[in-house]
């Protein structure tokens, strides 16, 4: 157990901590990388992607994560961290292989593309000399693990019991750091005493971070198949609680209740929890759509396809909230939709928000951008604004204008949307916003703001489900 008078991140005794590699520097490699390493633990990270080692090694993080850059920095030179897109190294060096590359949805389907896994199971284990313990992050359909141990035992040389475990991860984007140091649970499964005891090890840094701070990190060992599901089971669920609320939404809309106010009084009850029970513009990122769509695939391969039936009818929600918010902006400037949706021509839009949420520069999938387009779509002048997604946003959508500030963007604006709760969103002030634009005309799409505030300015407020 570590000191409570050091620096709680300062690492602990190093000698017994395996030495760690993680394949597949995305979202969740580089984040784990880093802090396994501010953990105490020698880390290699390793990517196919020359470009991005290069940049990783010298100290850049192509991604805007709070936080994250520093550690990226203090990590590097503290010599525990370093990058390679060099198999041979990889395989030489770890104990302990974490698979972090993606499963992205594979073309026209709605079930997971393992070739990356394959291809990174395949070459480590081609170049394995010794036991090791290859530990599976990425979200994966169950029965991939089983899957994966079939390709180390054919792919690796004989004899050198090589064992796949599993360890799902929880990380949130713009809160990754926090997620991989402070963990409210480690989910992981082993297939052997041996195993076991190098996935506790692994975990030691975090447990010990967590005795100087007087927390408890719950730990749940299971088999290789729950450990696969725990993931997609809780995205599952999230996604469900979203799409939950935007249908109590659209019930508000029409019968004059306030969703807001509704999420509020059943989250107090401890059954439910107020956490994910924010109505809008619906969710979006890198997993949650993505990661129903592959759960509801892959129970029907299983042959118990409907009792996921309702999955799929959480998804239609979820992608209805984007014209269903169209309809909200053409309503609120008076021009109600036709057959072919409304037309906007004319209209000019300062439209706040890019990303699938604050915090992030990440626009996979993103609700906020994909309103953008429609409206586009429909003839309005559309004029984006984001804190860090504008790079991202501009390339996936090069139709829609885009200012480096916010003043530019509500300048003589005829209606103002404020779709993603950035912080410079959520503390604008209807006032001074007011003599910035043309009408006062909001479009609330983060439920953020108070209604009967907005109306005393002059504002035209309307929100999502109130
Ligand atoms: C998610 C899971 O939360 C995380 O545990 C998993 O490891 C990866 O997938 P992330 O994709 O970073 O994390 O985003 P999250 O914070 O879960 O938000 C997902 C989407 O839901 C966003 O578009 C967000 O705006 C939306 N959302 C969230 C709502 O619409 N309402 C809410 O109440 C909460």
């Amino acid at each position: 157990m570590g000191n409570p008078t050091q620096n709680p991140e300062t690492p602990q005794n190093t000698t017994t901590r395996p030495r760690i590699s993680f394949l597949g520097c995305g979202y969740l490699g580089i984040t784990n990388a880093i802090c396994f390493a501010e953990l105490g633990y020698e880390v290699i990270g390793y990517d196919v992607d020359a470009a991005k080692i290069e940049a990783f090694s010298s100290g850049t993080l192509p991604i805007h994560e709070p936080g994250l850059p520093e550690l990226l920095k203090k990590n590097l030179e503290s010599g525990r961290l370093r990058f390679t897109t060099d198999i041979q190294t990889v395989a030489d060096f770890a104990d302990v292989h974490f698979i972090c590359v993606g499963t992205p949805q594979r073309q026209g389907e709605h079930s997971a593309d393992l070739s990356y896994i394959e291809a990174a199971v395949t070459d480590l284990s081609r170049h394995l000399s010794r036991k090791c313990l290859i530990v599976g992050k990425s979200t994966v359909p169950v029965g991939t693990a089983s899957w994966v141990q079939e390709l180390v035992d054919r792919h690796a040389p004989e004899g050198l019991g090589v064992e796949v475990g599993w360890s799902p991860e929880f990380l949130q984007e713009s809160n990754a750091m926090h997620d991989v140091l402070r963990p409210n649970r480690i989910v992981y499964a082993a297939q052997s005493e041996w195993a076991s005891k190098l996935l506790r090890d692994v975990h030691k840094g975090i447990l010990e971070l967590a005795a100087v701070e007087d927390r408890e990190v719950p730990i749940v060992e299971t088999d290789l198949a729950t450990a696969e599901l725990v993931k997609v089971a809780a995205n599952a669920f999230l996604s469900t609680k979203i799409s939950f609320i935007n249908a109590m939404a659209d019930l508000c809309e029409v019968t004059g209740g306030d969703v807001t106010d509704l999420a509020r009084a059943i989250g107090y009850d401890a059954r439910i929890g107020n956490k994910f029970l924010r109505a809008g513009i619906g969710f979006g990122g890198g997993c949650l759509p993505k990661d129903i769509r592959a759960l509801t695939a892959r129970a029907g391969e299983l042959g118990v396809g409907e009792s996921f039936r309702f999955l799929g009818e959480v998804d239609q929600l979820n992608s209805r909230r984007r014209s269903h918010t169209v309809r909200a902006v053409a309503d609120l400037v008076g021009r109600p939709s036709g057959p072919a949706g409304p037309n906007l021509s004319g209209l000019r839009v300062a439209y706040l928000g890019a990303t699938f949420k604050p915090d992030t520069d990440d626009i996979r999938d993103s609700p906020a951008l994909a309103i953008a387009r429609k409206l586009r779509q429909a003839r309005a002048d559309v004029v984006v604004y984001d804190p860090e997604g504008i790079e991202n946003a501009k390339a996936a959508a090069p139709e829609l204008s885009f200012v480096k500030t916010l003043p530019e963007a509500v300048a003589e604006a005829d209606v103002v949307c404020a779709m993603v709760p950035w912080e410079e969103f959520r503390t604008l002030d209807p006032e001074a916003l007011g003599r910035q634009v043309a009408e006062r005309r909001i479009l609330d799409g983060m439920n953020a703001f108070d209604p009967e505030q907005w109306s005393a300015h002059g504002w035209d407020y309307r929100g999502i489900g109130r």
